[in-house]
């Protein structure tokens, strides 16, 4: 039986006070990470350095004691490793050669992503090596809708208009694009779960974009055939899924992909998603990151609406989207604290 209090979330039980991590809790608001940054020659140069990605993994779980550490790496490591250009420009955020065609299709490479990723391997193996005895090792990939959208758009956009296109006009293309993301998916989950992952957690920032009907296809199928690999290969092994700006779907995400727990972003009302999940399922979330710029009695006030919409659920306390670069890490260590003083 496993004592860490966010696997015993995952298997189902209710553990008060909540478990806590944050989404991109390794970062630019830390600052032991720009002091490495400005010395470490570029965002990919640091997701692929053991030595770099452990440390910076590990810079949150000193500072703060988060019950989880959550691998330093990107969703568009995947993407890079399967060949496509991609770069991390600062104040830009990422750029990429965009696949809008068979022959960009056809110069991926699944043989040259597993070669790619093993430095990736490297600092799993190595952080959870160095983990506290209570805090569990989460592993990461985008889904592949919201990789899909950064592949095909060459980078942000507000409504990735290109990829809902190509889903539309070019559906064969498309699907070919998804299904190498899937098993590719698969391969890299997999992968981090043999290096000693305990959990991991699939990012689809994008779902909220789609049309009912395409958000079956490309958010809920993609996620159960990724969910239905992992639990054949790795018994046991729980995976969150985070529906981005989809809360609405949250009972149908977690019924039909069969996920262990639903990230619900900061919009979602959290009893509201939790009334139409299975008791076992649990929930992650979903704290406004712009409540951890103030700090203060209006995060107290956020954090407590939260815990009492999930009392007596499975539920892991998280924000419902990444942590701010202008957070003050002191708003951050006030958050544990008052979580851990309920
Ligand atoms: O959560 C963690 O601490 C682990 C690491 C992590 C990063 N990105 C590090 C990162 C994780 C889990 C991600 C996920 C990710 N990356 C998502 C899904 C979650 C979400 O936030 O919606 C997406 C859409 C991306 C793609 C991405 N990476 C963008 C759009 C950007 C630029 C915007 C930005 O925040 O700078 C990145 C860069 C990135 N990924 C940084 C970090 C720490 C900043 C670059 C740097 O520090 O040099």
């Amino acid at each position: 039986m496993t004592s860490k209090p966010i696997l015993r979330v995952l298997e189902g039980e209710a553990v008060w006070p909540p478990p806590v991590w944050l989404m991109r809790q390794a970062g630019r608001y830390l600052p032991e990470y720009r002091a490495i940054k400005d010395s470490s020659g570029g965002f990919i140069a640091r997701c692929t350095t053991p030595d770099l990605a452990t440390e910076i993994t590990l810079q949150p779980v000193r500072r703060f004691a988060m019950d989880a550490a959550i691998l330093f790496s990107d969703i568009l490591i995947l993407p890079w490793a399967l060949g496509q250009d991609v770069a991390f420009k600062d104040g830009h955020g990422p750029v990429l050669t965009p696949i809008r065609t068979e022959a960009d299709l056809a110069a991926l490479s699944f043989a040259r992503a597993v070669d790619a990723v093993a430095p990736v391997m490297e600092t799993v193996r190595r952080v959870r090596a160095a983990l506290p005895e209570a805090c569990t090792l989460i592993g990461f990939a985008g889904a592949p809708f919201t990789v899909a959208c950064y592949m095909i758009e060459g980078g942000g956009s507000r409504d990735f208009a290109e990829t809902k296109r190509m889903a539309f006009g070019a559906p064969a293309l498309f699907a070919r694009l998804m299904d190498v993301l899937v098993q590719s998916t698969i391969t890299y989950l997999s992968a981090q779960i043999e290096a000693g992952a305990e959990t991991v957690m699939l990012f689809d920032t994008w779902a909220g974009l789609l049309s009912p009907l395409q958000f079956r296809l490309h958010v809920v199928e993609p996620a159960r055939l990724i969910v239905e690999a992992l639990n054949a290969r790795h018994p046991g092994v729980k995976v969150i899924g985070f529906p981005r700006l989809a809360g609405m779907y949250a009972g149908f995400y977690a019924e039909q992909t069969g996920v262990d727990c639903v990230a619900l972003d900061t919009g979602t009302d959290p009893a509201q998603a939790a009334a139409r999940l299975p008791d076992s399922v649990a929930v992650q979330g979903n704290l406004d990151p712009i409540a951890l710029l103030t700090g203060g009695a209006a995060l107290r006030a956020e954090t407590l609406s939260i815990l009492d919409a999930l009392a007596g659920r499975p539920h892991i306390f998280n924000l419902g989207h990444g942590i701010l670069p202008q957070t003050d890490p002191d708003h951050v260590a006030e958050l544990v604290e008052f979580l851990r003083s309920r």
